[in-house]
This record gives structure tokens, sequence and C-alpha cells, in this order.
């Protein structure tokens, strides 16, 4: 049974690509921080997968910590999630960002080169196209992202990249997710921002859920259909789908690192995503009309052509699918993971 490494595994999408990866017989060990997790969503995908992956509470950053996991559990592949993802903490303060993305990457590519792992599926965004030329965006596309969060994970993609020149037995996808929303329809994990929600999906359900009045709704006048911005939010679940067939392929691309969009391919609107949430939740969900988001962009949707033809990968969850199992998840769990522990 092939053994990975799935750093940041207790967060979002971790957590879900470990449900996958378990169901697909993979052994998992996580290694993560829990600085922007808790240990309960590695007890809720042991409950949902009936396996228990193993859980490193180590930071990325810290090599002699990290070495000793991977001298233990000896991977064979590493899914490397870990990293701070906020995109207006990254303008407040690029230089962490910089800081704790690189060498968190850095720290962990040059534990696997000692340690003879090759294989690396790495996270990164859609956020690295910035403004796009033309929609839907390939892969080809320019890179030029607006902001350092985006910055720091195109600077990991290079740097994946002189890796792998250097040395021909390694191989790599950096697969650039659109907008990861929705939950595993058990219920039983989902996303449990800190704080003020900073995207639409966890924001709509705080609302539905009663621990905030209304949306904020940024931008009404943008040239599209209804006014309001384009994105192409794709289900979690196959997103991790997305991750088991960009790790089965590293075997056959020795000497590779390639980039994947994962997305729908389908943009929606913010009225029309909470048109949904409305249908999914029963709630009105009001909201509020504001001015544009600062550094918000009007139209972005991926062409996930490439992921289909070189991966056998599409996400086929609809945006009702998406909206139903994240309520599933939210309405059970008001407060996140805390509300685990509630009697
Ligand atoms: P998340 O914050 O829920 O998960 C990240 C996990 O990494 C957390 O469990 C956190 O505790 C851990 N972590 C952070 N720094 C660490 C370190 N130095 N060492 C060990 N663990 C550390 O985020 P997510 O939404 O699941 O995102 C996962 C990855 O996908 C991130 O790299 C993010 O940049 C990328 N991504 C996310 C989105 C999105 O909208 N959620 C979109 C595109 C790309
Ligand atoms: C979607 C639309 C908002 C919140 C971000 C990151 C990107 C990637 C995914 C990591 C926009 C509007 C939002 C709210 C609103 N993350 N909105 N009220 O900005 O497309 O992408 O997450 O890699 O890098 O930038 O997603 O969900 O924040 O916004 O009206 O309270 O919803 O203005 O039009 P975004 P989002």
């Amino acid at each position: 049974m092939a053994s990975v490494l799935v750093t940041g595994g207790a967060g979002y999408i971790g957590s879900h690509t470990c449900v996958a990866l378990l169901g697909a017989g993979y052994e998992v060990t996580v290694l993560d921080s829990l600085a922007n997790s808790s240990a309960a969503a590695i007890d809720a995908v042991g409950d949902i997968a009936g396996r228990r992956p193993r859980l490193d509470v180590v930071d990325c950053r810290g090599e002699s910590a990290v070495e000793r996991v991977f001298a233990e559990v000896r991977p064979d592949a590493v899914l490397h999630f870990a990293g701070l993802k906020s995109v207006p903490d990254s303008v407040a303060d690029p230089l962490q960002y910089y800081r704790h993305n690189l060498e968190s990457a850095a720290v962990l590519l040059s534990v696997m080169a000692r340690c003879g792992v090759r294989r690396i599926v790495f996270s990164s965004s859609a956020t690295v196209y910035g403004e796009p030329d033309v929609l839907p965006v390939p892969e080809t596309a320019p890179t030029r992202p607006a902001n350092p969060y985006g910055s720091s994970k195109l600077m990991i993609e290079q740097m994946i990249a002189d890796v792998v020149r250097s040395d021909p037995r390694w191989s790599a996808a950096v697969l650039r997710y659109f907008n990861p929303v929705g939950a595993h329809p058990s219920g039983m994990i989902g996303e449990d921002p800190e704080g003020v929600p900073g995207n639409l999906m966890p924001y709509l359900l705080q609302v539905a859920v009663g621990r905030r009045p209304r949306l904020p709704l940024y931008g009404t006048d943008y040239p599209t259909p209804d006014g309001t911005a384009l994105r192409d939010y794709v289900h979690v679940m196959d997103l991790a789908e997305g991750h088991l067939a960009a790790l089965n392929h590293l075997d056959s691309a020795p000497g590779q690192v390639q980039a994947y969009n994962l997305g729908t391919g389908q943009g929606a609107s913010v009225l029309e995503v909470i048109a949904a949430m409305r249908e999914a939740t029963g709630h009105p969900l009001p909201y509020e009309e504001l001015g544009r988001r600062p550094g918000d962009i009007s139209e972005l949707w991926a062409d996930p052509g490439k992921a289909s033809w070189e991966l056998g990968w599409s996400a086929d969850r609809a945006l009702g699918d998406m909206c139903r199992d994240a309520w599933a998840w939210q309405s059970t769990h008001p407060q996140g993971y805390r509300s685990r522990s509630l009697p």
C-alpha cells in the first residue's frame, strides 16, 4: 500500500483529500501545525473513512522535525497543502507571506530530496493568473498575480520546476484551484474559517446559521449579465478526486512538472450563488449591496481541458450539490469544529 504525506491535511481542502486518499487505500500521514485547523478534523476524517490518518503536529518550516516524520513514515509521495492563504493579509504583511510559504516549500523540498522522495502534488491557485486576457483561462495564459499571496504560489511553482529540472527522477503536479467550496456530503467535515469569513460561500453559510445578519455584496456594476462578479466554484470533493488523479499520473510523467486548472469550466455570479444557497438552506439570506471590493476582478473561470485529457478528471458536482453539502456541514456544526465538543 502506497504511503503519502499530506502537509496541511487538517485544513479545509487537505482534510477532504485525506478522505479520498484513505478511500483509495493509501496510508496517510498528516503533517500540520494546526495553525489554522483543529485535530478534530482528523478525528472526523477517521470517522468517515473508518481509518484515522496519523497526525504529526509539526510546522513545515522546522527541518529536523519534518525530517523525523519522513524517516518514520517513509512516504512515497507528498501532497503539499500547508501555507497561509489570505489575500488581504498578504497585502498587509507581504514579508510574512513570502517567508512562511516559501520557507515551508523550500524546507519540505530539501527534506524530500535528502530522503529520496521525489513526487509532489502542490496546491497552487487560479490567483496566479491575475486579471485574465481570455476566458476560459488555460494553463498557458500569462501569470501575473495581483497580490503577494498569489506571487508566493507562483514562486513555489517555479521552485518546484527548478528542482525537477535539476534531477529528472522528480515528478510534480501543480494544481491551480479556482474557487473551492462545499463539503463532504456526510456533513462531518467542512470549511471552518477563523473570524469574519473573507470568502463568499462561508459568509453566506454563517448568515444562514444565524451568526451574521446579512451578506455584504461587493459590486453590482460589473459588465456581467446580472452585474455581479463571475467565478468558477468547484466542489471540494471534486478537488479531492483531482488530487488522486494527479497523484496517480506522477509515475507516468517522470522528469516533468505539469500545471493543471481544477475548475468546472463555468462561471456563476454572486447572485446565482445566493439563489442556490437560498434553495439549499431555505433561508432568505438578506444582503446589502456595496461597492466593489478592492482588487476583485469581474470574471474568472477555468479551461479545465488539460486535466480532463491528461488526468481523466473533471468536476462533475453542480452548484446545487456544493450548497447542499456545505449546508449539511454548517447546519450540524454552527460553530465549526468547536461544535463537535459541545454536549
Ligand atoms: P487551510 O488554512 O484550511 O489549510 C491549510 C492547513 O495548513 C491548515 O491546517 C494549517 O494549520 C496548515 N499550515 C499552515 N502553515 C503550516 C506550516 N507552516 N506547517 C504545517 N502546517 C501548516 O486552507 P485550505 O483552504 O485548505 O487551502 C489549502 C491549500 O490550498 C493552501 O495552500 C491554499 O493556499 C491553497 N488554495 C486554497 C484555496 C481556497 O480558496 N481555499 C484556493 C486556491 C488554493
Ligand atoms: C467571490 C465573489 C466577491 C465575500 C479568493 C482568493 C483566491 C482563492 C479563492 C486562494 C467576489 C464576492 C465575497 C463577501 C461578496 N483563494 N463576495 N461578499 O475573491 O474569487 O477568490 O478565494 O487561493 O486567491 O482571492 O473568492 O469567495 O472571496 O469572492 O460579495 O462577503 O464574491 O467580491 O466577487 P475570490 P471570494
